[in-house]
């Protein structure tokens, strides 16, 4: 962390990130610190939260956000008003895995992962969207997924459904509030935290299997030519450029960051080369 300010491909905006306390969200909340920009970082892990807004310095603010509740929004954006100024950056990131088959899925946990997953990036579009009209424009980035773009695995109605619904809203907002000069997208990766599927997953699989097995799915089409590179990272790259303002050209649109794996398939023995 270089706590550049001034100066970065995000120097002067304000950047609110939900479910930033770990994995991919406290990975663009980092990047965005880096690049000059001021960020709230909103979760409900509150001491992960507090103590990684605490090691970015003082361009990092931790507020407690559950994206399921009103009241919570209009906290988090008066927080980082007196803390910043206004919001101009948007990243709907929280969301949470639901991983069972169709039968097996309570509605209790299909009705969560919606007001997380869809009506959690919803309330905070509406409640950012007057702040950017005001200040005559903004961007919202939406973190989809894979499984948003088409079926690529089993046990996943209800998280699946929700990141469709997500890249459905990201269209309309984009084409609602376009004239208003806020840009809003969607970036669909098939990875982040690894440890996500990790409740859903029996005992025996080790955390490093888990790891390994992410790593050789994200790779089954696209070469690994840099095997150091981290697979946040290039999600966070993404989101980056579509929040900043080189990415002036960019709405209403989808933007895979997943190796190639929704372009298509490999056969068995082209994915056994690919992953040694
Ligand atoms: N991990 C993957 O393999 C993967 C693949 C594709 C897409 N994604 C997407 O990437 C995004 C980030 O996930 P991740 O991989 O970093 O997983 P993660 O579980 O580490 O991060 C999710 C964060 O959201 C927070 N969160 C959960 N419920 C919340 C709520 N009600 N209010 C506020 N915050 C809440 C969690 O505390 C956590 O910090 C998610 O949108 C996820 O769907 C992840």
């Amino acid at each position: 962390m270089t706590g550049v300010t001034g100066n970065g491909r995000l120097a002067g905006k304000v950047a609110l990130v939900t479910g930033a306390a770990q994995g991919t969200g406290a990975g663009i909340a980092e990047r965005f610190v880096e690049e000059g920009a001021k960020v709230v970082l909103g979760d409900i892990l509150v001491d992960k939260g507090e103590a990684l807004a605490a090691k970015l310095g003082p361009s990092a603010r931790f507020v407690r956000l559950d994206v399921s509740n009103e009241a919570d929004w209009e906290a988090a954006v008066l927080a980082a008003r007196e803390a910043f100024g206004d919001v101009s950056i948007l990243i709907n990131n929280a969301a949470v895995l639901v991983m069972a088959s169709i039968e097996n899925t309570p509605l209790a946990d299909y009705e969560r992962a919606v007001r997380i997953n869809q009506i959690g990036p919803f309330l905070g579009i509406r409640t950012v969207a007057p702040i950017m009209k005001a200040a005559g424009g903004g961007s919202i980035v939406n973190i989809g997924s894979t499984d948003g773009v088409f079926p690529g695995d089993q046990g996943l109605i209800a998280y699946a459904a929700t990141k469709w619904a997500l890249r459905g809203m990201t269209k309309v907002a984009a084409v609602e509030l376009g004239r208003y000069g806020i840009r809003v997208n969607v970036v669909n990766p098939d990875a982040g935290n690894p440890m996500i599927g990790r409740p859903f997953l029996p005992p025996e699989v080790s955390d490093a299997d888990l790891i390994k097995l992410g790593d050789a799915m994200a790779y089954r089409i696209l070469k690994r030519l840099h095997p150091e590179r981290k697979r946040i990272d290039e999600v966070v790259a993404m989101v980056l450029l579509l929040a900043s303002d080189e990415g002036s050209g960019c709405t209403g649109g989808d933007y895979a960051v997943d190796g190639g794996y929704s372009a298509g398939t490999v056969g068995l023995a082209d994915f056994l080369s690919l992953s040694d």
